[in-house]
């Protein structure tokens, strides 16, 4: 499975704690875009796409959440729960973030710009991708 969690050098003393995310230091791209999803409903499932060009950096920066990860020959469920570990997500992978907490916030660094031309949202497209 093309996915890894990273664990990130985390500076901290005794004002609190500080992660940083930079090129060629500790991030596996160049990251072009930051999003994040906060104040998710109960019962909501978000993602459910796979991405042509993207690889991401998710992280759970407050509470939790899971992330279904499939490549199209086998799943696997990674929870996120904690602001030091980074979730990094190749390139044509199917996800789907959902059981997140309440308050919860998931940062999304991303190595391209937004393009919804490169989404895959229907899950047989995604196979048929994956399987050429
Ligand atoms: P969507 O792809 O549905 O989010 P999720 O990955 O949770 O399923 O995106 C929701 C809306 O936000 C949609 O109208 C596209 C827009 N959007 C951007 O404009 N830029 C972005 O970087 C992202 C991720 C989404």
């Amino acid at each position: 499975m093309n996915y890894k969690l990273i664990d990130m050098k985390v500076f901290g003393d005794d004002r609190g704690h500080l992660v940083s995310f930079e090129k060629k230091v500790n991030c596996p791209f160049d990251v072009k875009r930051a999003f994040y999803i906060f104040d998710t409903k109960p019962g909501v499932a978000r993602g459910a796409h796979a991405n042509r060009n993207s690889e991401f950096l998710l992280i759970s920066i407050n509470g939790s959440c899971k992330v279904k990860i499939d490549n199209g020959k086998k799943q696997e469920v990674v929870e996120l729960n904690n602001p030091q570990r980074a979730l990094y997500l190749d390139k044509m992978l199917w996800k789907e973030m959902y059981d997140f907490s309440y308050n919860a916030i998931l940062l999304v660094l991303a190595s391209t710009y937004y393009d919804e031309k490169e989404y895959i949202r229907d899950y047989d497209e995604f196979l048929a991708g994956v399987s050429r």
